[in-house]
This record gives structure tokens, C-alpha cells and sequence, in this order.
């Protein structure tokens, strides 16, 4: 069950944005970026102060891979496996990533520890493989690069 002070953040969310449906995912984003994921409670909130149904909200927040779910790991590692990452050796890396942090692409590990994330394309194609640790990106990643800035940001 949603707490009041979480139900008043995402209308406050909605509010700012207008309360209008076609502002939806902006809303999905602030909301995200606020609690770090979109829980059950802040769809039904957002699709109320939205005028739209829970099917849409949720439509919509299924359709996007960078829409979360579930809370996130305390550290979370997007690996981008776009073409121009997929040239230089992203699905290596990303092999590495989910053996050395135990935790499948899109999973997070059992203790809460790391997210592990597909995205396609952090707009860094050139400094490939780019990875994102906790919103910071990070070009030109190898398998020990990926170790050392996990530690660094998981310490
Ligand atoms: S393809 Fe990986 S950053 Fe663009």
C-alpha cells in the first residue's frame, strides 16, 4: 500500500506536468527517477490523476525497457548493446558483467547489491563499449574497466 507522503509525491508529479494524459511519460519518468521504479501503487496514482486507465498507464510503462518495475539494485549498470557497442565488443562485456555481479541482464543480484541493464544506444556510439553506472557514463569500457568502476561506485 502506497504511503501518503509517496501518493502526494506522484501527484504532485502529475500536477506539475499539467495533469494531462499526454504528458504520460514524462510523469512515468519523474516518478521513476524519484522512487526509483514504478510500483503498482504510483500507476494506479498516475492513471487517476491522469484521466486515463490503469491498462493504458501500465501499457505504456511494460512497453519501454527503461521503465523499472521492481526497486533497483543499490548500484545499477546499464551496458548499451546497440549496433555500434555490438562492433566493438558490448556482448562480451556483457557476458563478463552478469558473470563477475552474478546477476542476469535485467535482474538484479539477490542480495540487492547491482542492477544489471540492457540499453540501446547511451548516445556515445563512438567511445564504445558505453556503459552507465548509477547515471554516470563511462566510454571505451573493458571487462577490468567494468570491475574497477563497479567497486568504486558500489563502495
Ligand atoms: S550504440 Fe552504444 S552508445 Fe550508441
Amino acid at each position: 500500500m502506497q504511503e501518503p507522503d509517496e501518493k502526494r509525491a506522484v501527484l504532485k508529479v502529475c500536477q506539475d506536468h499539467g495533469s494531462r494524459p499526454e504528458n504520460l511519460l514524462e510523469v512515468l519518468h519523474a516518478v521513476q527517477a524519484h522512487d526509483g521504479y514504478l510500483s503498482d501503487d504510483s500507476l494506479r496514482e498516475i492513471a487517476t490523476c491522469l484521466n486515463l486507465t490503469r491498462a493504458e498507464v501500465h501499457g505504456v510503462a511494460s512497453f519501454y525497457h527503461d521503465f523499472r518495475r521492481v526497486p533497483p539494485g543499490k548500484t545499477v549498470v546499464k551496458i548499451c548493446l546497440a549496433e555500434a557497442c555490438q562492433a566493438v565488443g558490448c556482448d562480451a562485456l556483457k557476458e563478463h558483467a552478469a558473470q563477475a555481479l552474478s546477476t542476469d541482464m535485467g535482474t538484479t543480484s539477490s542480495d540487492g547489491e547491482v542492477s544489471l541493464e540492457p540499453v540501446y544506444c547511451l548516445g556515445n556510439c563512438a567511445l564504445g563499449p558505453a556503459v552507465m553506472i548509477n547515471g554516470v557514463l563511462h566510454g571505451r569500457v573493458t571487462p577490468e574497466k567494468l570491475d574497477s568502476l563497479v567497486s568504486r561506485a558500489s563502495s
